[in-house]
């Protein structure tokens, strides 16, 4: 690939940086100065460094982002600020979008990337990746409720949802962890409203193996690390 491509990838740098850098020799190939931005590099093989820096290639960047309330899961929106407002500028020459959609009010783990490829088999309803949340609702849960959950719960004429998990996780039963399989639209508010109850507030936790790390503030992200990246696209296979 050409070089101020690979650069573009794989730095926060503009182009026309980029360029400066290249024409004023801070670019090196397996050590070889290069001064043509149109230079075609091994992405894979080649040692590039930039003023003495190597340079790692990435083709893809996966960022894990823990969402506020108030922000739409989209790149743009007419009328609310959307996630990819809250990623920071080191990453914004990166086209990236979010794997899937929490509803404007719903907090917690998202998924940044820009491999298309890994988005759709994520989202893929035949990959039936779990997804948990945290819920507050505003009536306890009982033992009916979770084997209506356990049974799948008829949302639409045409659609049942796979057995869900709803585990209560406090003594008034006001709190539960719930897993589901499928990302329908406002699907565990709907599954609430089905057993006659809803949903106070929403909290996505972990979404197949990648968990959300609590240590993030709401509005932070950060990179999965090597781990969290393989072990998800495993999970897929
Ligand atoms: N289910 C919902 O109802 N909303 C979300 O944002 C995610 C799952």
């Amino acid at each position: 690939m050409r070089i101020d491509k690979l650069l573009a990838n794989s730095t926060p740098l503009g182009r026309k940086e980029i360029k400066q850098y290249i024409r004023k020799g801070q670019v090196r190939c397996n050590d070889k100065v290069i001064t043509d931005p149109g230079t075609h590099v091994d992405e894979n093989n080649d040692e590039i460094t930039m003023n003495g820096e190597r340079v790692t290639y990435s083709k893809h960047t996966y960022l894990m982002l823990n969402k506020p309330d108030g922000y739409i899961s989209a790149t743009f929106d007419k009328h609310y600020p959307v996630v990819t407002e809250l990623v920071p500028e080191e990453f914004s020459h990166v086209e990236l979008f979010p794997v899937g959609r929490l509803d404007i009010d719903t907090h917690g783990l998202l998924l940044l990337t820009n491999n298309g490829d890994l988005a759709h088999r994520l989202l893929s309803p035949k990959s039936q990746v779990p997804k948990t949340y945290f819920v507050k609702s505003a009536k306890p849960v009982n033992d009916a409720d979770i084997e209506t959950f356990a049974k799948g719960i008829e949302l639409e004429p045409d659609f049942t949802t796979l057995p869900a998990k709803l585990e209560p996780i406090a003594d008034d039963k006001l709190t539960s962890h719930v897993t589901i399989y499928e990302g329908k639209f406002h699907q565990v508010k709907r599954m609430f409203e089905a057993i006659d109850n809803e949903v106070l507030y929403l909290k996505r936790l972990s979404m197949g193996s990648l968990v959300l790390d609590e240590t993030l503030s709401e509005g932070e992200c950060r990179p999965l690390t090597e781990d969290e990246i393989s072990d998800l696209i495993q999970g897929l296979s």
